[in-house]
């Protein structure tokens, strides 16, 4: 077997994963995720943005096994963790953990932030009780929380205190990969930006690699390195995240950044798409694109054929019949824009910066 150190293998590979909840025979079964294949490189953030119920926490819960796909296959470096013992996959699993959008979940409420801090350890056997202590005030110093509030019940923390302190008790286990998911969802957005930093910040002091699940396109496009776009459990496009934003390829990323305009390339002001048409049924799926009963761009191969998912560019990846189109719209409204920038130098010197 490679080592996780020197091995250049991904962190996570995920090959035509697919996760049915339901049962088909009585027509109840849901495919939150249907046959979605990517790769999440050691040491980056890879961010996965879509509406809610798209299959986001779905998919991330599969990659850190608190889900068994139904097809397919996921690799932790080159481990397939389904394949381990219940024994084996208990100590795997310390090296993949997940954190949640609902601090209290992972509290009791009835332990001090301390003891749940340090209960990783307690479970892991992992040094004496003083060894174990010290660790723990160490990690609720790198997340930033004062040595004050170890001792305090998770009542008694604001929301962005009880986040840290759920972020250091998943740290605690020195983790390879974390999946993020939602974490700064139920946070003021005054503190949304100081969270997202320390993310940031311990990702590159822990050489971590996050998949970074949110619902919200100003969140994943602030912290990801690449990102995926998910769609009633398909993937429809990714590619390098600052790409994939600026310049989507695929009609449902396009509505999705219209709807932030702050986002957009070179501060210019973009119509606003309002998705309209029906939110189709998670137990019955449209045919052909999924997409289409909602896509401005809708024609009628759509509603017959599935679209497949090609590399258009370097990296990027999209699933829809009209992506060269759309290529191709881009090419020539960059061509424009940069001729914008150039009358506005020779118009207006000094204005530019
Ligand atoms: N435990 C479950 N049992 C049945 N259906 C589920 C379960 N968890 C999620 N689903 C369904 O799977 C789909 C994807 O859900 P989810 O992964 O939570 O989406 P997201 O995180 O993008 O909001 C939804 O239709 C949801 O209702
Ligand atoms: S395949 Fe058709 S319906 Fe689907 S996203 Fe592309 S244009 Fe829209
Ligand atoms: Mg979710």
């Amino acid at each position: 077997m490679t080592s996780a150190l020197t091995s250049t293998r991904p962190a996570v590979t995920v090959d035509g994963v697919s996760v049915t909840f339901g049962n088909a025979k009585r027509g109840t079964a849901v495919r939150a995720v249907d046959g979605v294949s990517f790769n999440v490189e050691k040491g980056e953030i890879f961010g996965v943005i879509g509406e809610s119920g798209s299959g986001k926490s779905t998919l991330g819960r599969a990659m850190v096994c608190l889900l068994t796909p139904s097809g397919g296959t996921i690799l932790h470096d080159d481990v397939n963790p389904f394949t381990l013992t219940r024994r084996e996959l208990n100590r795997h699993r310390r090296k993949y953990q997940i954190v949640s959008q609902d601090p209290n979940a992972a509290f009791d409420p009835r332990m001090t932030i301390l003891q749940s801090v340090m209960e990783p350890l307690n479970i892991a056997g992992e040094g004496t009780r003083a060894e174990r202590r010290a660790r723990a005030f160490a990690m609720l110093d790198r997340v930033a929380l004062s040595p004050e509030l170890a001792n305090r019940y998770p009542h008694e923390l604001s929301g962005g205190q009880k986040q840290r302190a759920n972020i250091a008790r998943a740290l605690m286990l020195e983790p390879n990969v974390i999946v993020c998911d939602e974490v700064v969802a139920a946070l003021d957005v005054s503190i949304q930006a100081d969270m997202l930093n320390l993310f940031d910040r311990l990702q590159k002091e822990l050489g971590l690699t996050y998949v970074f699940i949110s619902h919200d396109l100003r969140v994943v496009s602030h912290i990801s390195d690449r990102v995926a776009v998910m769609y009633f459990g398909k993937i429809v496009e990714f590619g390098p995240a600052r790409e994939v934003i600026e310049t989507p390829l695929h009609p449902y990323t396009e509505a999705l950044r219209s709807a932030e305009p702050e986002i957009t390339a070179l501060g210019e002001a973009r119509k606003r798409i309002i998705l309209q048409g029906e939110i189709p049924s998670a137990i019955n799926p449209p045919s052909g694109c999924r997409f289409h009963t909602r896509c401005p761009r809708m024609r009628d191969i759509c509603r017959a054929q599935e679209p497949e998912q090609r590399e258009l560019l370097p990296g990027r990846h999209v699933a829809c019949h009209f992506a060269e189109e759309m290529l191709r719209e881009s090419a020539a409204e960059h061509v424009g824009l940069t001729d914008r920038s150039v009358v506005a130098t020779t118009t207006a010197p000094g204005v530019l910066t």
